[in-house]
């Protein structure tokens, strides 16, 4: 039987990358405080896609966290940190400020990443940090005319961080590049922050970075 997805977020990574499990044959849940904005999502996405609550996400095999920064702490308290328990959980938020308007301000430090909090949140969870240095919308198809996306992933566990690189990989994705433990979030982080301060300079959105080699 195929593993099944829990995404904890209906914004545009969460139904991206609801579409993308679909393809590789996954079974997709997604969670939300309000199905009835997913009906659309839904009625694409098909048979093995199911909407549900936080909760029912968080109690799938695999668990996506796809939530605004501000939001996520109160959406893992309402998905249940024990469902989690044991269990990969690919967290794509950035920790973004936009009390100020955009671009949004930076809101971690290198002592306490963003991944860091989300791993203190969910203490019995495999949490990987990945997928946030990438616009939702070629996060599933990383191919870009100048070249392959390259991934940067960081967390504790190290089988998760391998069945997260074989998912990115799935999807195309070029080197994928595991950076080390959770604090390595931070650098991830700032990565995002050169996406999009990028973006809003040259009003450009669907660029992604590149390792090169010599
Ligand atoms: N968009 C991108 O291209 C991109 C790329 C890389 C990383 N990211 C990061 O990925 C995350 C998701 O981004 P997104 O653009 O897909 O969506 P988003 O608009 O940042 O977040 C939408 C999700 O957050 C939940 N949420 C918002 N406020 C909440 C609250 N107070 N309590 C609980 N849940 C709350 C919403 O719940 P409901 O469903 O209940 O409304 C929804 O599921 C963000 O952290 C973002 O920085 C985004």
């Amino acid at each position: 039987m195929s593993k099944s997805v829990g995404i904890i977020g209906s914004g545009g990574v969460g139904k991206t990358l609801g579409l993308g499990f679909l393809k590789q044959g996954y079974n997709v849940t997604i969670g939300t405080r309000d199905p009835a904005k997913l009906k659309e999502w839904k009625d694409k996405a098909g048979e093995k896609a199911s909407i549900g609550s936080f909760a029912d996400a968080a109690r799938c095999d695999i668990v996506v966290l796809a939530t605004l920064w501000t939001g996520t702490k109160s959406a893992i308290d309402q998905a249940g940190p024990d469902n989690m328990k044991g269990k990969v959980v690919i967290n794509v938020t950035n920790p973004l400020d936009f009390s100020a308007g955009p671009p949004p301000r930076f809101a971690a430090t290198v002592e306490n990443p963003g991944g860091a909090q989300v791993q203190a949140w969910i203490p019995g969870a495999r949490v990987v940090k990945a997928f946030n240095t990438i616009s939702a919308n070629i996060m599933i198809q990383p191919k870009l005319e100048d070249g392959t996306a390259d991934l940067f992933i960081a967390g504790n566990d190290e089988a998760a961080k391998k069945e997260v690189t074989a998912i990115a990989q799935a999807w195309g994705w070029g080197s994928v590049n595991d950076m080390g433990d959770i604090l390595m979030s931070f650098w991830l982080e700032t990565f995002a922050m050169l996406w999009i301060y990028f973006g809003f300079k040259n009003n450009h959105w669907t660029h992604a970075f590149k390792l090169l080699r010599k």
